[in-house]
């Protein structure tokens, strides 16, 4: 048979048969029924009933972020223009373009050598995607700031920190300050003037904080003046720490978002 002839229909009721026999084959296997659990679309039995459909919304990761049931205008668009999306987008993007920056640069600054300034110049002008990647990491970083401050005036203005989402909203305001610390980490380790400065009178302010102002100054700036101790303690609060606390926060947002019946109604 040539490939532009077509099976006679006896032949290809076979074909069929046999290719449903295959996948009845591979649903059956422990393999997959391990993988795909009750009331997953890709299991043998799956029923478009409403046990079934919100068994299918659980047992997926991803899906699992969303409630069983959602609300229509939930999906539109134009509610909450995925400000929130966004901001989780633009922290991925962080997060792998920070990764490939760390394989080159050096928290390191000495009075004999600028290990990181030296770096900072070598990814400008040396490294391959070296400008390209430390620049997706700085748009995205601004980019961050400004969707995190829209998302929260569109939470804000749709009255969404309202019971029962009110937890929510302040889980949101210690992601804000979390952004707004890591964009502020990272201003330092370039370690060109412009970053000495800016995180002196950065520092200065801190110490001006009521009671325990000495102390956090002390603690941040790692002695009594800005110089190599801080680069290497602001440089594992942006690349650990912070990230780390933003993730934990992330997790509960995403969570409470579901359990709070998703996405808030219309005002
Ligand atoms: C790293 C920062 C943040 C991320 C990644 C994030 C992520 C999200 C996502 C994906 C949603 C689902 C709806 C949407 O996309 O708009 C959401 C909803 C929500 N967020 Fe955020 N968010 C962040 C910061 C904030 C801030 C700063 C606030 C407020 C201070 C906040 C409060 C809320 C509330 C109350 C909801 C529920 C909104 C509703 O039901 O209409 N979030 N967030």
């Amino acid at each position: 048979m040539g490939i532009d002839q077509k099976p006679p229909a006896g032949q290809k009721a076979l074909i069929f048969e046999q290719i449903e026999l295959a996948k009845e084959k591979v649903q059956d296997s422990q393999v997959w029924k391990s993988i795909f659990r009750p009331g997953s679309p890709f299991r043998k039995g799956y029923r478009d009933t409403s046990r079934d459909r919100a068994l299918a919304m659980m047992n997926n990761l991803l899906y699992h972020l969303h409630p069983v049931k959602l609300k229509r205008h939930g999906l539109k668009l134009t509610y909450t223009y995925c400000l929130g999306g966004l901001s989780f987008f633009l922290f991925v993007i962080l997060t792998i373009t920070g990764i490939y920056l760390m394989f080159f640069y050096r928290p390191a600054a000495e009075v004999t050598a600028q290990l990181a300034y030296a770096d900072m110049k070598d990814l400008s002008a040396a490294i391959v995607f070296g400008q390209l990647v430390r620049n997706m990491h700085r748009w995205a970083a601004h980019l961050m700031v400004l969707s995190v401050f829209l998302h929260m005036a569109r939470v804000f203005y749709h009255g969404a920190y309202k019971p029962p989402r009110e937890f929510n909203w302040v889980v949101g305001v210690n992601l804000l300050q979390i952004t707004l610390l890591l964009s502020f980490t990272g201003y330092l380790l370039p370690w060109d003037q412009l970053a000495i400065w800016a995180v002196t009178v950065g520092t200065n302010m801190m110490g001006y904080t009521p009671v325990f102002g000495r102390q956090l100054k002390f603690i941040l700036v790692g002695g009594l003046e800005v110089g190599p101790a801080t680069l290497i303690r602001w440089y594992v609060l942006h690349v650990l720490a912070l990230p780390f606390v933003a993730v934990l926060l992330m997790a509960v947002h995403f969570w409470r978002i579901r359990k709070d019946g998703g996405i808030s109604g219309p005002l």
